[in-house]
């Protein structure tokens, strides 16, 4: 396993559209290591690949939540959404800031499994799994939170205790 460098903001790998994953193999797994050991160093409650500089359709979430064991997830989309809610958000790739911006009160998400190699979905309903399913899932289709406020000074520093972000 390796703690790998995040990339930040301004590297184009986070506005790629990431690619799918097509098998399963060995380098899959050791990404997902990798992943969830950057995101606890950090720390974080999410990683996805681009935010290693690999451009694949994979994402971890740990939103310290009993409801929901830590969560891998190959190929992951939304399926449904919806209300709305403001959320206060961070982001690793944004290191330093947070925003508010508007995410879905319940989300409906499915994604491969990597251990089982079966399909799963998530149900989560105005909660941090809920914000951090949408967080990822952007950062694989090249889109960041920051994208959502409505003005670049809508960005606010982050100066006291260290941001959680995804
Ligand atoms: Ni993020």
């Amino acid at each position: 396993m390796a703690i790998l460098p995040i990339r930040r903001a301004g590297d184009p790998v986070l506005r790629e559209k990431a690619r799918r994953v097509r098998t399963i193999d060995k380098s899959i797994h050791k990404l997902i290591e990798d992943m969830w050991e950057t995101m606890y160093d950090a720390p974080g409650v999410g990683l996805a690949a681009p935010q290693i500089g690999i451009s694949l359709r994979v994402v971890v979430i740990d939103a310290h939540d009993p409801a929901y064991e830590p969560l891998a997830l190959v190929n992951p989309e939304i399926i449904k959404r919806s209300g709305e809610r403001l959320l206060d958000e961070g982001c690793l790739s944004v290191p330093g800031f947070r925003g508010q911006i508007t995410r879905s009160v319940k989300v409906l998400a499915k994604g491969i499994d990597p251990a089982t190699g079966k399909e799963v979905r998530i149900r989560a309903e105005d909660d941090l799994m809920a914000e951090a399913l949408e967080h990822e899932i952007d950062h694989v289709n090249g889109i960041l939170y920051i994208d959502y406020l409505p003005s670049p000074d809508a960005l606010v520093p982050v100066d006291d205790a260290p941001e959680i972000g995804g």
